[in-house]
């Protein structure tokens, strides 16, 4: 097999629509090199979209058109720039006691259910809401809805990166469509607001309301369903045991849940899990030209999926059928391009690893004894993201 680019073809299965690439120095060019491999299909829907489904999205006008992640034109950077602003690395360190306040109560929500009814998920109680509020208070938005906006994040994230049946599609598309005039609304209020926001930013930068409302949706999702996933496959792991379980992502004894209630324990814990099953292992570039990488030649137009975090790419990256996948449980190579890396690397890297942390430490030193309920839970299983479903847990022993 080429050790740079992998296509897989399974009998019985469909052959794997991208060019995969794992080597992390290999993987590391492609992001270096934005005018041969182009971030354009960053946001195309993996399942090609039906007609019912595209007619709900139309029905509100809605687009997507190239503004942040998937923009490979000269407008990406100045846009950037823009947004960066509202994630410095100063706004993010003066968030910290915030974000703590959050964690805080988080817990003690949890806390309460678990004295109140004998169990409670974690996902909901501790992971969901801390890193949605974070994210729109550090963009001058307002905290509201944010049952809707935790609903619309996970499903837009399996209409775009998922592999949905028709009848799932229609579902969510009419919940796509339903975040989508919730966000041009947002973006029309926010413009006629008092103080500084994101979207007032955007349009003194020239963005006309259909980019911003781009913007909006892949940032209200990427900037904080991700990091709820992160902290939620963290509690999952943590919980699960802590002995090493061969060809699993399961964490040693010295990150147990006892220690992750230490700043040192929690961060230790969220760098393994980034690097060996982060919530976005993979993403993808297309070829802009006809172009190599190493030997290999790479057609224009071959789509690209490149492995971030674990070695988890397999056949199955074109299946339907996606069983759950195995971690080697050891850190990859690859773990320094966990946020990408090039002029498109994530901008929330630094708050999503600080939020991460935090939540998850202020949940170990708040919940001690606790065990998992469910061993087994349902899982998110996209192209681009991973996480369970739930983390529930009892008191004591099960
Ligand atoms: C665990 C949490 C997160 C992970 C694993 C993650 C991962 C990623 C990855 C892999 C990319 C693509 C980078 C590339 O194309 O080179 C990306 C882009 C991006 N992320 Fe994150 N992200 C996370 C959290 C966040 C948060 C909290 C924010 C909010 C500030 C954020 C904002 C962005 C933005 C704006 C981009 C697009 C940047 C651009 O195209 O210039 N992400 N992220």
């Amino acid at each position: 097999m080429n050790p740079t680019l992998l296509t897989t073809e399974v009998p019985g299965q469909a052959r794997c629509p991208y060019l995969v690439v794992r080597d992390p120095e290999a993987v590391r060019e492609v992001l270096h090199r934005p005018e041969d491999f182009s971030p354009a299909n960053a946001l195309l829907a993996v399942t090609p979209l039906t007609g019912p489904a595209l007619r709900v999205l139309q029905r509100v006008r809605f687009a997507l058109p190239p503004v942040l992640a998937s923009n490979d034109t000269d407008t990406h950077a100045g846009i950037r720039k823009i947004v960066a602003g509202f994630f410095s690395p100063a706004k993010v360190s003066a968030m910290e006691p915030r974000i703590r306040e959050l964690a805080q109560e988080a817990a003690a929500k949890a806390a309460e259910e678990l004295a109140r009814s004998g169990e409670t998920d974690l996902v909901q109680t501790v992971a969901a809401f801390p890193p949605a509020v974070v994210m729109l208070e550090l963009l001058g938005l307002p905290v509201k809805d944010l049952e809707d906006i935790k609903r619309w994040g996970v499903d837009s994230m399996e209409l775009f990166w998922g592999w949905p049946s028709p009848e799932q599609q229609l579902q969510l598309a009419k919940s796509a469509a339903e975040f989508y005039v919730w966000l041009r609304q947002l973006v029309t209020d926010s413009l006629n607001a008092p103080g500084r926001n994101l979207f007032k930013s955007l349009a003194t930068h020239g963005l006309s309301v259909p980019e911003m409302c781009s913007l909006g949706y892949f940032l209200l999702i990427a900037g904080q369903e991700t990091t709820t996933q992160l902290v939620s496959t963290a509690l999952f792991r943590l919980l699960e045991g802590s002995d090493v379980v061969e060809g699993t992502g399961r964490l040693d004894g010295s990150r147990s849940w006892k220690d992750a209630a230490s700043p040192d324990g929690s961060r230790s814990v969220i760098s393994h899990v980034l690097a060996t099953e982060s919530s976005v292992p993979t993403w993808r570039r297309v070829a802009a030209l006809d172009t190599k990488l190493g030997d290999d030649l790479v057609p224009a137009g071959a789509e690209i999926l490149l492995e971030l975090s674990g070695n988890l790419i397999t056949a199955d990256a074109a299946s339907p059928v996606r069983p759950p996948r195995k971690t080697t449980g050891q850190p990859s190579k690859a773990s320094a391009l966990v946020f990408g890396s090039g002029v498109h690397r994530c901008l929330g890297a630094k708050l999503a690893e600080l939020e991460a942390a935090i939540i998850v430490q202020e949940a170990a030193e708040a919940l001690p004894g606790i065990t998992l309920r469910d061993t087994d839970p349902d899982w998110i299983r996209f192209l681009s993201f991973q996480a369970p479903r739930t983390v529930t847990v009892a008191r004591g022993q099960p």
